[in-house]
C-alpha cells in the first residue's frame, strides 16, 4: 500500500522539481535582435543553431527574409518580424496590400512545424525625429489594415502588432514628468489605445550609449549599472542609471495617456564594442551583463518596482559590417558575437549557459590574407585605400577603434584585406596595381583582427553586386579624370 503512494509523492516531487528547474528559463525575458545588413553573412541555419546553443528563445528580425524564416521553422524560437518603414505607405493604402503581405510573409510560415511568429513590428522607430514625420501618418492605418488581414487568417489573437519606438518619442527633465513629444500626442494616444485593446505591449528602444556618445556632459557611470556619483533625484525617487530613468520617463508618458500599467518590451538595447571611444569590449560586457542581471533580479524601477520589462531584446546578436556609419563608426559593432558568430566577451545571458557559445561549423574561406607588398613604394595608395574602404568595412581603423594603432602600412594592409575578403578572396581583388600581395601568415595584432570571410552562398550575389559597382566607380573615376 505504501509503495504506490510513495511513488506518487516521488512523481509529484519530481514534477515540481522539473517545473521549478524550468521556471528560470520560462520567466527570463532576454532575446536578441538578428540584423542581416552584413558583408559576410553566416548561413541562416548556422545562426539558428547559434541561438539554440545559447538557449536564446526569442529573436527579433527587421523584415521577413524568407531564408531566415525558413531556418527558424520548427526551432520553437519565438519571433518578432518587422515591416520596414518604406513599406508602411503601401500597408496603409489598402487591405489588399496587407492581405498579400500577411499571406506571403506570415501565414506561409506559421502553423505546425513552422515559425512561431508572435509579433509583427509595424515600422522600425517610425517617429525618429530625423525622419521629420515622413512615416507618421501611415502607422495607424497600416496597423488597422494588418489587424484585419490577421483576423481573416485567424491569427489576430496569436500574433500581436507592435510599434518599436525610439526613446526620442518622449522627453522630460525628470522621469516623473515624462511625456510624448507634443506633435506625437495624438498618434501615440491612438496607438496606445490600439495596443491596449489587443493586449499588446509598448515596444521601446533605449540606448544609454548614444546619450553618452552624443553628450560630453553625460556622467559616464550613469550609463552603467554599477552605481553612480551623479544620481538623479526625482522627488522621493533616486535614479542611479540611465536605463531606469529612461524607462520611467516612458512609464510617466504612458500614464499621462491613461495607460500607466501597459506592459513594456525593450525592443533594442546594447553597447557597441568597437569603433568609438567608450565602445570597447569591457564597456560592452559591463553594460550588457549589468542590464541582464538587473532584469533577471526582477528589481524593476522606482515607478514599477518588482516589474522588469516583459522582454528585452539585446542589440545585437551579430556585427553588421554593411550598416550605414552615419550615426558613427560604432554602428557596425553592436554584436555580442562578431560577424562570424564568435563571442566577443564572456556574457551570462541568464538562460542556462554561464558563457556565450560560439557558432559551430562556420565555413570560412581559406586562411589567406591580402596585405601591402613590403617591397613596393606605397605613396600612390590613397585612392586604392579609399575605394577598398568605401566597399568593405574599415571602421576599426579610426580613433577609438581596435585597429587604430596599426600605423600607415598596417592601415593599408587592413584596407586591402577587408576588400579582398569581401570579394571572396578573388585573386584580382588583391592586386591594387601590384601594391597588394596574398599572405598565409595572419597579420592580426593584439585586439585588431584581420578577418577571413565566410562562405555563405547567399552572399555571393552581394559580392557580385559590389564587384559591379567597383567597375562602375572605376569607370566613373576615369570619366572624372578625363573631364
Ligand atoms: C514580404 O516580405 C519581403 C521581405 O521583407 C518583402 O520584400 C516583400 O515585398 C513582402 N511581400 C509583400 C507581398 O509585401
Ligand atoms: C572602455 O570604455 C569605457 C567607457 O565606455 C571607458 O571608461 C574605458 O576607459 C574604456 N576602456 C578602454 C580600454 O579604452
Ligand atoms: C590609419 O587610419 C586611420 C583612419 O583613417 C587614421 O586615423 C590613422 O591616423 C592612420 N594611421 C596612420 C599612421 O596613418
Amino acid at each position: 500500500m505504501l509503495e504506490p503512494r510513495f511513488s506518487t509523492v516521488v512523481v509529484a516531487l519530481f514534477s515540481l522539481l522539473v517545473v521549478w528547474r524550468s521556471l528560470p528559463t520560462a520567466e527570463s525575458a532576454i532575446g536578441v535582435n538578428w540584423g542581416t545588413i552584413s558583408l559576410h553573412r553566416l548561413k541562416p541555419s548556422t545562426v539558428v543553431n547559434l541561438l539554440k546553443d545559447n538557449k536564446i528563445s526569442k529573436v527579433k528580425i527587421f523584415d521577413t527574409d524568407h531564408g531566415v524564416l525558413r531556418a527558424l521553422m520548427g526551432s520553437g524560437i519565438e519571433v518578432m518580424v518587422g515591416i520596414p518603414n518604406e513599406m508602411l505607405a503601401s500597408m496603409s493604402s489598402s487591405t489588399a496590400a496587407s492581405d498579400i503581405w500577411v499571406r506571403q510573409n506570415v501565414s506561409a510560415f506559421v502553423g505546425k512545424g513552422g515559425v512561431d511568429i508572435r509579433y509583427i513590428a509595424v515600422g522600425n522607430e517610425p517617429f525618429l525625429t530625423s525622419y521629420s514625420g515622413q512615416f507618421q501618418s501611415y502607422v495607424m492605418p497600416a496597423m488597422l489594415n494588418l489587424q484585419q488581414s490577421l483576423a481573416k487568417v485567424n491569427l489576430a489573437n496569436y500574433i500581436k502588432l507592435v510599434v518599436p519606438c525610439n526613446a526620442d518619442a518622449y522627453e522630460a527633465e525628470l522621469p516623473s514628468q515624462g511625456a510624448f513629444r507634443p506633435e506625437l500626442t495624438q498618434i501615440m494616444t491612438q496607438i496606445v489605445q490600439f495596443l491596449n485593446s489587443n493586449g499588446s505591449p509598448f515596444v521601446v528602444n533605449i540606448y544609454p550609449f548614444l546619450s553618452l556618445y552624443g553628450n560630453s556632459d553625460f556622467p559616464q557611470d550613469y550609463a552603467f549599472f554599477g552605481g553612480t556619483t551623479h544620481p538623479v533625484t526625482d522627488g522621493a525617487n533616486v535614479y542611479s542609471n540611465a536605463f531606469d530613468g529612461n524607462f520611467d520617463t516612458l512609464v510617466a508618458a504612458l500614464a499621462k495617456l491613461g495607460y500607466g500599467q501597459m506592459p513594456i518590451v525593450i525592443g533594442e538595447i546594447g553597447w557597441p564594442a568597437d569603433g568609438a571611444i567608450g565602445a570597447n569590449l569591457s564597456a560592452a560586457k559591463a553594460f550588457n551583463q549589468g542590464l541582464i542581471n538587473q532584469v533577471l533580479n526582477r528589481k524593476g524601477t522606482p515607478l514599477r518596482p518588482g516589474i522588469p520589462p516583459m522582454d528585452v531584446y539585446l542589440f545585437s546578436l551579430l556585427d553588421e559590417g554593411a550598416k550605414s556609419i552615419l550615426p558613427g563608426n560604432f554602428e557596425r559593432h553592436w554584436g555580442i558575437f562578431s560577424f562570424d558568430g564568435q563571442a566577443k566577451y564572456p556574457l551570462n545571458l541568464g538562460l542556462g549557459n554561464r558563457f556565450l557559445k560560439n557558432a559551430k561549423n562556420v565555413e570560412y574561406l581559406p586562411s589567406r590574407w591580402c596585405v601591402a607588398n613590403p617591397s613596393r613604394d606605397l605613396s600612390d595608395v590613397t585612392n586604392h585605400m579609399k575605394l577598398a574602404c568605401s566597399m568593405a568595412d574599415c571602421t576599426t581603423l579610426n580613433y577609438g577603434g581596435s585597429c587604430n594603432e596599426l600605423g600607415a602600412k598596417g592601415n593599408i594592409s587592413y584596407a586591402f584585406n577587408s576588400y579582398y575578403q569581401l570579394q571572396m578572396q578573388n585573386l584580382q581583388s588583391c592586386d591594387f596595381d601590384g601594391l597588394g600581395m596574398v599572405t598565409f601568415l595572419d597579420p592580426s595584432v593584439g585586439q585588431c583582427r584581420f578577418l577571413v570571410g565566410v562562405t555563405d552562398t547567399s552572399s555571393s550575389s552581394q559580392a557580385y553586386r559590389n564587384w559591379v559597382s567597383v567597375q562602375f566607380l572605376i569607370l566613373w573615376g576615369i570619366v572624372v579624370f578625363l573631364v
